[in-house]
């Protein structure tokens, strides 16, 4: 055989192996994934009309309602409750004795195996009693919710098919309105693993008053509930122990169950690790993000000021800077103890940076500004508390109009900041507070006020002839984008786990507890689930104008890792422009385990202090 001949054989042999190959790795593609190819080939081979499709859901959408969200096994088997040790309020126990003299002090609970047969067949026919159960969607909405409602539903029905759900309509109004539906398996299964809360909507009245307080109550007895799940983040959950003491108090038999909620991230504890929705919304805002990193360091023309939500705490601005690499970030909670004492001084050091930037050419940069920013900055926090006190003692509940209102009121630090700021961002700051007596920072454009300053500041440098540079700024504000966003695989399990443990704990009798889910940095098979007593969570603060028992905010720890990693970082993003693409949040390939920053460095913290030294 001539060498040729030689050459020519095995190079047929390798591309009959590497047809091989593509069909042994075609066989691999997941079904659905060949399928919606397939589709869509198809689509452009035959005479669909594209009119068509345009009508039909999107194949994301269908895709996402056929996944099968992952539990604990221990919430498919037989478990009972086991009790640990018994619980007070974070401060002022006396008072939250007083207050709460019905659900205060009870034990922590966790779930565990039953000893005996765990096979499937038993627990297929293991019959647990009827139970009908409300729901209530309460405050912002979080990615997952829905698979709140498909997590309660499902266990329910396991145990029981006789069991119901019932949903109320609107947020805690529709519990004092008596505005409800009762959920049946053929609507939730057009809402699994999808984002917003529109099937039930939600709302953010507080269920304060007497008459509100017997409204609910009624209207629990009318409907015979075994229990009520308020799906809700601080302000709902410190709701959820009212009601739950005051139904105890009245002999009602519907046990009040939390949830988790908020992307904000901030309920959080030793228990709860994390608060349903902040790992999708900030995936969400990363990728936002990154794209204007990317656009600013391609268009080179513009520096972006963001701000991002999350209230007071900046729990989702820090992950959003871990994940994307910003120039410059700030941390509200640092900021509150730093040196920065005025406004003046965050304008000075976002002007600095801009002037450095400038030296090297570069007129363009990303700047994340978290939403709860003027409330911590001090003099803008003594002008918000004064502000809030006058509004706390007003009968109206309304705005104050800043052309009306006389400043001389104010102490004089404040009146001097007060004639400083321009109106939009007086208008706003006085603006109503919501029910639960919080600032709205959601409406507070802090992003915009700090580029303005930060223009007049640059004008003031080159009249002296310190910058020679342009500055052009674009605001953005990124909130409402995350938070019906599709649920990353994380908060789907999460969420369908957290709807099964509040089943559970309703099953168990058990009342003015929240469900918790701990281990989230390992996968679903290896979480503990269990509740944990609201009281234990809660402290008095100052809320319109009076003390109250609330539940505590986590804010940003300065001590804690993920806040160290961004210090140690940081300095590094300023010039160098060092930007990270994380990319959307994913529910299948090489991406789909991917938690965020928070919850894996937080895990680290809490393994490193466990591993003996
Ligand atoms: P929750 O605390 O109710 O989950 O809502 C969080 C949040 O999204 C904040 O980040 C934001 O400040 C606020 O809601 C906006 O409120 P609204 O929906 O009333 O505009």
């Amino acid at each position: 055989m001539s060498a040729d001949t030689l050459h020519h054989n095995s190079s047929l042999l390798l591309v009959i192996l590497l047809y091989l190959l593509f069909f042994f790795l075609l066989l691999l593609l997941p079904v659905s994934t060949r399928a919606s190819k397939m589709d869509f080939i198809e689509a452009q081979n035959s005479k669909l009309d594209v009119q068509e499709i345009i009508q039909q859901r999107a194949v994301l959408h269908t895709d996402r309602v056929s996944y099968r969200p992952r539990l604990p096994a221990i919430l498919k088997g037989i478990f009972r409750i086991e009790e640990l040790e018994s619980t007070e309020s974070l401060s002022d126990p006396e008072v939250c004795q007083s207050l709460f003299p019905n659900i205060f002090g009870q034990p922590r609970v966790r779930l565990v195996m039953n000893k005996g047969s765990q096979s499937e067949s038993t627990v297929r026919t293991l019959t647990g009693r009827k139970l009908r159960v409300g729901v209530v969607f309460s405050g912002g909405p979080a990615p997952g919710g829905h698979n709140i409602l498909t997590g309660l539903f499902d266990f329910l029905k396991r145990r029981n098919e006789d069991s119901e759900l019932v949903g109320f309509l609107g947020g805690p109004s529709g519990i004092v309105d008596k505005r409800y539906s009762d959920i049946t398996n053929e609507q939730l299964d057009h809402y699994r693993n999808l984002g917003g809360f529109h099937f039930l909507g939600t709302g953010r009245t507080k269920i304060e008053t007497a008459e509100q307080l017997q409204s609910s109550l009624k209207t629990c007895k009318d409907l015979a509930l075994d229990g009520l799940v308020i799906v809700g983040g601080d302000d709902s959950n410190t709701n959820a122990a009212v009601l739950a003491e005051y139904f105890q108090a009245h002999q009602c038999a519907t046990r009040v169950i939390g949830v988790p909620k908020t992307i904000d991230g901030d309920l959080r504890n030793e228990d709860i690790e994390a608060s349903f929705g902040f790992d999708t919304a900030t995936k969400v805002y990363s990728n936002q993000v990154a794209n204007l990193c990317l656009d600013a360091i391609s268009a080179l023309k513009a520096y972006h000021f963001v701000r991002v939500m999350g209230r007071d705490a900046s729990h989702i601005t820090l992950e959003v800077a871990l994940q994307t690499h910003p120039n410059l970030a700030f941390i509200s909670e640092e900021v509150a103890h730093g040196q920065a004492t005025t406004l003046t001084d965050i304008v000075n050091e976002i002007t600095q940076l801009i002037v450095e930037r400038a030296k090297l050419s570069k007129q363009y940069g990303v700047i994340l500004i978290p939403e709860g920013l003027v409330s911590f900055v001090p003099d803008m926090k003594k002008l918000i508390e004064e502000l809030n006190e006058l509004l706390a003692a007003r009968k109206e509940e309304s705005a104050i109009d800043p052309s009306n209102f006389d400043a001389s009121v104010l102490s004089s630090p404040s009146q001097q900041l007060y004639h400083s700021l321009p109106e939009f961002i007086l208008r706003q700051m006085m603006a109503e507070r919501d029910p639960h007596g919080n600032v709205q920072v959601a409406a507070i454009e802090t992003e915009r006020l700090l580029a303005h300053m930060v223009r007049q500041r640059l004008d003031q440098l080159a009249k002296q002839k310190l910058f020679t540079g342009k500055f052009t700024f674009v605001s953005h504000y990124f909130g409402y984008e995350g938070r019906c966003a599709y649920p990353s695989k994380f908060d789907c399990d999460y969420c369908y786990t957290l709807g099964a443990t509040a089943a559970a704990l309703i099953e168990q009798q058990k009342t003015g507890m929240i469900a918790s889910v701990r281990n989230l940095d390992k996968f679903p098979h290896d979480w503990i689930v269990g509740g944990t007593p609201l009281t234990a969570m809660v402290h008095i603060e100052r809320r319109k104008g009076k003390n109250k028992p609330v539940i505590k905010k986590k804010l940003v720890d300065l001590n804690d890792s993920p806040f160290l990693v961004f210090k140690k970082m940081r300095n590094s993003w300023m010039l160098t422009d060092d930007y990270r693409v994380p990319g959307p949040p994913q529910l299948s390939g090489n991406c789909e385990e991917v938690r965020n920053f928070t919850i894996m460095l937080e895990a680290e913290t809490k393994r490193k202090s466990n591993t003996p030294k």
